[in-house]
């Protein structure tokens, strides 16, 4: 099985992050834990992009150097990704030591194959986006999505992006996942349509200090982008001593995924693969472009419109697990989603507090006091058969549907199921039976137990730390996805205990 690498953009330490960062960073860890789950090696990486103008920028509002700035940015990133059980492996930043040799031993190469040459640039540059923008770009006066833009002019290097052109429409048209979701594909072979041009990736140093010199004009910082896309690959050993091995592994020969905004699917689709045919680095697995948490007002939450929400702060009204459920199952990957308190609340009561914790109080308190705390036999099972097919059937399913980038949908799938089993736990009114025929209400009860298993483990990458509480409550305290499409596998008498409730009900209006 190959080994799964998976990205989210390093973010820009301009800002603390909010719940649009968090929402690509949560979506990002919960498909490593899934990955994990079915039987993969996984890396994650995250980190911060902290060279450019724009920190720059930042830092001086804040009377401060940008590495002071920036230390104390990505720790404050760290923090707040702890606090949301993001399991990254690599927290990336470029300022780091490793990154700025690797970044210019790259440029170094490039220079030496004539790929980078001096030429004279005027146009226009966005400092919001980083981006070079040039006269037929400008929609009224400012960028094509709306940023201000001032001009300049001055010699700079370029990177001889346009020669790439044809090789790349080759490789999108003859890899269809390469860029997802279709919709952004198709847009990326639009764009591609027009003469790409080179890639302007300098800026003079009167003009930029904050950025990673050019190894063969030290006048010259590096582009932005040139700097902060290497980041993938150098974490895992590109240009790196005595990390060929890792590089061959996660990058070579592994499945490598980059989870990005899709306010920056140029930058990564065109700059950032034409620069790997540049190097000569295979094109990584996939590049899957996510929609936009929405705010109030349709638009994109983020600090420059003003109406950000805290993570922290919905994680302590929904509980980490409920903000992390909701992030997944309320945002169809790809679309646009917006995000509010009042729907959310309902998500939660219905999916969490109803369904999932129903089934769970209702059969861990009746085996509590009808069978000793121990799990009853399930029986011969005839009359759960309905049950157990959908429930053996789940796992293939959802590991379908999280490998097709659709976790929404898998979620879907398993409170469908949850659904089911407690219509069966209704139908068959276990707290009635009991006092006739006890064996078939414990059957009963342990199919029911079953199914939590089942539907626990499938959760687990989502919501780590209640589905693991829960998986101890019935007895079966592991994960395994191997025995997930089994029926069965809860020992006979095994401990069953009874607790609080994993997700309490939520006040609506609250
Ligand atoms: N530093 C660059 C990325 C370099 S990757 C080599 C950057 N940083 S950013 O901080 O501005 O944005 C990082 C990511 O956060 C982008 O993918 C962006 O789409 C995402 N999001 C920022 N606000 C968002 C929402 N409101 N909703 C969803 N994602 C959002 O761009």
């Amino acid at each position: 099985m190959k080994t799964f690498y998976i990205t989210t953009p390093i973010y820009y330490v301009n800002d603390r992050p909010h719940l649009g960062t968090a929402y690509a960073t949560i979506t990002a860890d919960v498909l490593k834990r899934y990955h994990q789950l079915f039987g993969q090696e996984c890396k994650f990486l995250t980190g911060t992009d902290e060279h450019g103008q724009k920190v720059e920028q930042a830092a001086k509002k804040r009377g401060l150097d940008p590495q002071v700035h920036s230390d104390e940015l990505a720790e404050n990133f760290k923090t707040i990704w702890s606090d949301l059980n993001i399991s990254f492996d690599v927290f990336y930043r470029t300022t780091d030591d490793f990154h700025k040799k690797a970044v210019q031993k790259a440029l170094q190469e490039l220079f030496d194959r004539g790929e980078i040459y001096q030429n004279t640039y005027e146009g226009w540059y966005s400092v919001s986006e980083e981006i070079f923008y040039t006269e037929k770009d400008l929609v009224d006066g400012k960028s094509p999505e709306g940023k201000e833009v001032t001009k300049v002019k001055e010699t700079n290097y370029f990177f001889k992006m346009g020669q790439y052109q044809e090789a790349l429409i080759e490789h999108i048209e003859k890899n269809p996942d390469f860029i997802q979701p279709n919709s952004r594909r198709n847009e990326v072979l639009g764009f591609l349509r027009q003469p790409l041009g080179d890639l302007c990736i300098s800026r003079p140093k009167e003009r930029l200090s904050w950025g990673i010199p050019l190894p063969f004009d030290d006048h010259y910082v590096t582009y932005v982008w040139f700097d902060a896309l290497l980041n993938y690959a150098v974490a895992v050993g590109y240009n790196r001593e005595g990390m060929s091995e890792d590089f061959k592994k996660w990058w070579i020969e592994g499945e490598v995924k980059h989870l990005i905004g899709k306010d920056i699917l140029t930058t990564h689709a065109v700059y950032w693969s034409t620069m790997l045919m540049a190097l000569k680095i295979p094109l990584p697995t996939q590049i899957f472009a996510t929609g936009w948490i929405l705010n109030k007002n349709q638009g994109k939450m983020s600090k420059s419109q003003g109406d950000v929400m805290s993570p922290t702060d919905l994680k302590n009204h929904f509980s980490l697990d409920g903000l992390r459920y909701l992030m997944i199952r309320d945002v169809h990957m790809g679309n646009d989603a917006p995000f509010s308190i009042e729907t959310a609340t309902l998500r939660i009561n219905s999916d969490l507090a109803n369904n999932l914790g129903n089934l769970l109080s209702r059969s861990t308190n009746l085996v509590n006091k009808f069978f000793d705390s121990k799990k009853p036999n399930t029986g011969d099972l005839e009359h759960a058969q309905h049950l157990v097919t959908l429930g053996e059937a789940l796992p293939k399913k959802v590991e379908e549907l999280v490998c097709s980038m659709k976790p929404s949908y898998a979620l879907e799938e398993i409170m469908s199921f949850l659904s089911e089993t407690n219509k069966y736990l209704e139908e068959r009114a276990p707290w009635k039976l009991v006092k006739e025929d006890p064996k078939t209400a414990g059957e009963v009860l342990a199919n029911a137990l079953e199914a939590l298993r089942i539907a626990a483990t499938l959760l687990e990458p989502v919501m780590p730390e209640t589905m693991t509480d829960l998986l101890n409550r019935i007895g079966f305290g592991k994960l395994s996805f191997a025995e997930a499409s089994h029926w069965n596998k809860i020992p006979e008498g095994a401990l069953v205990t009874k607790g609080d409730p994993l997700f309490p009900r939520l006040e609506v209006g609250s």
